[in-house]
């Protein structure tokens, strides 16, 4: 299945600077808090699951409970996949909940598209895990569980092989996902002059300490230097912040640690449906779409049916897709993260660039998305801005009876 070292790199050149922003009044834990939390449930739930799998004694009743036990670290007590009757049933929240806290905000600080990764492999995993549950005998529930292991990994991350974003180690080390609550920051776009974090528009460049006040963590740094009489850890993330520096001098003005915000007030139902009736942009090409319905037949069509209506694998298009879309309020971004980090889910990442770029434009023709004359981009991490996948206000083409718009 899903194999760690296949994840996608979500940075590049074309990453988006999220505009600073203002410190909420933050009585709700810090995101530093949340994302620790988050991680030490990931780990919770892998330590388990390995420890059932090498349980050479254990039965049926042992490993069945291990699995539930990773199932309730990862969705909290509240989700209705949680079972209290196993040994060390979890918390509240779990490491979903957590995940889930850190993206319900209004602003994009730069770990959200790796939360988003973090997300859909959690959710795999406990889909997997359920399958672990039920299995009868050893053998499938080591099948079911070696596959929730492999997502539970992308999840974790290793920020020391992969890409400075991979999962939630990595998006910990390269980000104010880094900084305890309350401790000192200073503009990462300068030098360090006094022990703290230094922040750029939300991300982690350097963790200045006093030389032998910790142990240089193994994950997460990717250079120390000596300044100031200080040891200075430099992240994986701080040269493409310091180009970004260099290059943007006024902007490194007003340069604020991104704080947790609480949940928008949800508006009502009326305002909702207006809000996700999608802005018909053009994002690709008619000539992308024709290619990606050939590249959809060879890699995806098996899991999510020809006509893109779910065989294996949910909906991809029309009504269906569109409920689940608006309800996870999926942006083109947020596809465009799922699709070129995740899919195909047996071996994701293994589309070129153009291939994944005109399987979205086909996407976005059958959600009957309108076709322009800017293609769709070959950047994982390219941002579509606020573009929303929901319904069209005026569909280019007429959609059948599942709202899917044929593409020829
Ligand atoms: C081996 C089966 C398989 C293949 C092949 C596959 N997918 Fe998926 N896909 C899934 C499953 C299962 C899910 C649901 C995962 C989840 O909910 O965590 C999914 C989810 C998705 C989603 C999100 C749907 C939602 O409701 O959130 C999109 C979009 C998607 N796949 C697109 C693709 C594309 C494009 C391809 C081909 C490049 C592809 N998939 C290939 C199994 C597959």
């Amino acid at each position: 299945m899903r194999l760690a070292n296949r994840i996608a790199l979500i940075l590049g050149a074309g990453v988006a600077f999220a505009t600073p922003v203002a410190f909420a009044s933050a009585a709700s834990p810090s995101e530093h808090a949340r994302a620790a939390a988050a991680l030490a449930d990931i780990k919770i739930a892998i330590t388990t699951i390995m420890a059932a799998e090498n349980g050479t004694t254990s039965g049926p009743a042992d490993y069945v409970q291990a699995a539930q036990s990773a199932i309730n670290a990862l969705v909290g007590s509240k989700d209705p996949a949680f079972d209290p009757h196993v040994p060390n049933p979890g918390d509240a929240t779990g490491s979903m909940g957590q995940v889930n806290a850190l993206l319900d905000q209004t602003a994009t600080p730069p770990y959200v598209p790796a939360l988003h990764g973090v997300q859909i492999n959690e959710l795999a995993a406990v889909a997997y895990l359920q399958e672990a549950v039920k299995a009868r005998g050893l053998n499938a529930f080591q099948t079911a569980s070696s596959s929730a292991l492999e997502n539970l990994e992308v999840a974790e991350g290793r920020t020391s092989q992969y890409d400075v974003l991979g999962g939630m180690l990595g998006a910990i080390a390269n980000t104010t996902l880094a900084v305890p609550d309350g401790a000192p920051t200073a503009d990462g776009c300068a030098a360090p002059k006094a022990v703290g974090y230094g922040i750029h528009h939300g991300w982690l460049v350097w963790h200045a300490v006093k030389p032998g006040a910790l142990s240089i963590p193994a994950t997460g740094t990717a250079s120390v230097k000596k300044e100031n009489g200080m040891l200075v850890l430099y992240t994986a993330a701080a040269p493409m912040v310091q180009h970004h520096c260099a290059t943007h001098a006024a902007a490194a003005a007003v340069v604020r640690p991104v704080a947790y915000t609480p949940p928008v007030k949800r508006p009502t139902l009326l305002i909702e449906a207006a809000a996700h009736t999608a802005a018909s942009a053009a994002l690709y090409t008619a000539a992308q779409a024709a290619s990606g319905k050939a590249v959809f037949a060879t890699n995806c069509a098996s899991c999510h049916g020809a006509n893109l209506q779910g065989v294996a694998a949910p909906a991809i298009a029309g009504t269906e897709f569109l409920k689940t879309a608006t309800s996870n309020k999926y942006t083109v971004s947020i596809l465009n993260t799922i699709v070129t980090q995740n899919m195909p889910l047996n071996n994701p990442g293994s589309l070129k660039p153009a291939e994944y770029a005109s399987v979205m434009a086909y996407l976005l023709a059958s959600n009957c998305y309108p076709a322009g004359k800017t293609p769709f981009p070959t950047s994982p991490g390219a941002n579509f801005g606020t573009a929303i996948v929901g319904v069209q206000a005026h569909p280019a083409g007429t959609p059948d009876k599942l709202g899917v718009c044929p593409v020829n």
